[in-house]
């Protein structure tokens, strides 16, 4: 599906990787606190989607929001991306794999679809394998059953895109990466999303840029807008079209990081921070 006619894309994500036996709790608080996008995955080892499903059941009691109110985004994450709880017979085919892994997020998330559908990271990190090939087309099989309306790829490099632009006819509708400041806020890639009308959502973007949240161009920013370092760096995300995800776990900073979505930043200071770390 061409992205203009994705509907219902958000624009913040809450995410939810490591939050353990918390994972129902600040599910249930992000959407108080306004997320309306959650991101998990079927990946035992980093994710409790099972906590999450019981956090959106309980703001579904609540009243706070409905299923149509959410987008819902979870991931496919190969055998050795996970520990020994595993969501699929690893003896099966990688298609099977796919399916099984759905099946499971759904009944996870109490739902008969998730809105976005991911694969957690290519096979090898230097190619688009065959193998990739394979859980791509089941992955659009989910598509075409109406378990899932969108369909995107993670942790992948312009190569994989490349490759696997190459050997498919059609392109994810997201690309989910950790983006570092020191390459551009992973230019390359955002380059070839734009082109194509893929949406890049960006993770980590203040975790792996520690250095940018101190520069002094940042804290600037942040004191002339009344605004935290945190904030400047998400509404530079947005500017230069990155979806960003949060994963806070505090109350404050979620309130902080969707009120971010208000701050609009000097056309110089964006091309400035763009070029910061490089
Ligand atoms: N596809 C993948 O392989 C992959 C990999 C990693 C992450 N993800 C997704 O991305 C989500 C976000 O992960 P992340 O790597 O970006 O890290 P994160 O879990 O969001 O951590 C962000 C850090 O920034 C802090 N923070 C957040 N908002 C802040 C604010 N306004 N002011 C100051 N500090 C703030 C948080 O501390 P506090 O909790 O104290 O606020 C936390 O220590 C994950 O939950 C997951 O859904 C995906």
């Amino acid at each position: 599906m061409p992205i203009e006619q994705a509907s219902h894309v958000p624009d913040f994500l809450y995410g939810t990787a490591w939050k353990e036996d918390g994972s129902a709790a600040l599910t249930e608080l992000a959407l108080r606190m306004g997320f309306r996008a959650i991101d998990t995955a079927n990946q035992r080892r980093h994710y409790f989607e099972a906590g999450v499903g019981q956090g959106l059941a309980a703001a579904y009691l609540a009243g706070v929001v409905t299923r149509a109110d959410l987008f819902l985004q979870t991931k496919f994450t190969y055998q050795r991306g996970q520990d020994h709880r595993l969501p699929y017979n690893p003896a099966a085919s990688l298609s099977v794999q796919v399916a099984q892994s759905m099946a499971s997020s759904l009944e996870h998330l109490a739902t008969d679809h998730v809105d976005s559908y991911v694969l957690h990271g290519p096979s090898s990190g230097y190619d688009w394998t065959e193998a990739d090939a394979e859980v791509w087309e089941a992955i659009r099989k989910e598509r075409d059953g109406g378990r899932t309306r969108l369909i995107g790829v993670s942790n992948v490099s312009l190569r994989h895109l490349e490759q696997m632009a190459a050997a498919h006819n059609e392109a994810p509708a997201f690309v989910q990466n950790r983006c570092f400041a020191r390459v551009g806020w992973d230019r390359d890639v955002r380059l070839f999303c734009r082109e194509r009308k893929i949406i890049y959502q960006g993770f980590s973007l203040l975790t792996a840029n520690t250095e940018v949240l101190r520069h002094p161009l940042i804290i600037g920013l942040a004191q002339r807008a009344n605004a935290t370092s945190a904030q400047v760096v998400f509404a530079f995300a947005r500017a230069i079209g990155i979806l960003p995800l949060t994963g806070t776990s505090d109350p404050e900073h979620m309130k902080q990081d969707l009120a971010a979505r208000d701050l609009t930043l000097p056309e110089d200071a964006v091309q400035a921070i763009e070029m910061l770390a490089e």
